[in-house]
């Protein structure tokens, strides 16, 4: 039975495999650096940089370790940036959302939370303490209020490829709780004028 990382990556895959293999890709806030070893030795990216603001005592890829502020990378230095539950995580989610724009030359891959009341907002809060604590991260709680942060990508070049929302990251007996609370969507950097695609979140 695939756990959450597992039922993740198995959303994240089919929506790059169409693309796939990328020869590079930027894992923002790579953790232990899970995601970043299974893209590559499902041969899906070629080569995958780590980054995170902190190091955990066992990774699978170990991550270059920043200040949290500008990522160290020239202007669209990665074909795929991804970030996989980071950004609420982030103390400026729009600030850190600007530096993977610039660091991304094609795709952008963001799998994080979505909220609409304070009840959801508390218990994504909850959720997160039980998850991640245990490996040194707490706070600040910056999650997304319906899709915010979805502007800031089409107020940019990126527009909306997919999205999958609700999206199921707990096993059957949580997800008819949990699943409004996920989503995971892929941008693309626009060329020339291609057609944008609908959000599909109700916009707040
Ligand atoms: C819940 S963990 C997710 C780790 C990994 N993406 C995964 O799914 O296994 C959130 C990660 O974001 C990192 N993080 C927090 N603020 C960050 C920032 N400004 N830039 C990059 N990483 C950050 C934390 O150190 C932590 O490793």
């Amino acid at each position: 039975m695939l756990g959450y990382r597992g039922k993740i990556f198995s959303l994240f895959k089919p929506l790059i495999k169409m693309s796939s293999p990328f020869k590079n890709a930027l894992d923002f806030g790579s953790g232990d650096g899970w995601f970043a070893s299974r893209l590559q030795e499902e041969g899906l990216v070629t080569k995958v940089v780590a980054i995170d603001i902190q190091q955990r005592r066992e990774c699978y890829l170990k991550p270059i370790i920043y200040s949290g502020k500008n990522l160290p990378f020239d202007d669209q230095s990665f074909q795929l940036t991804y970030c996989i539950d980071v950004l609420h995580h982030c103390l400026e989610p729009i600030t850190s959302l600007r530096e993977i724009m610039r660091c991304t030359q094609e795709y952008i891959v963001i799998k994080d939370h979505t909220y609409q009341t304070f009840l959801q907002r508390l218990f994504l809060c909850i959720l997160d303490e039980f998850g991640n604590r245990g490996h040194g991260i707490t706070g600040p709680y910056n999650y997304q209020k319906g899709c915010k942060w979805f502007k800031y990508l089409e107020s940019e070049v990126f527009r909306l490829e997919h999205l999958i929302h609700p999206a199921e990251c707990h096993p059957i007996t949580l997800n008819w709780a949990t699943s409004k609370l996920h989503f995971i969507a892929v941008w693309r950097r626009q060329t020339n004028d291609e057609p944008t695609t609908k959000t599909l979140m109700p916009r707040t």
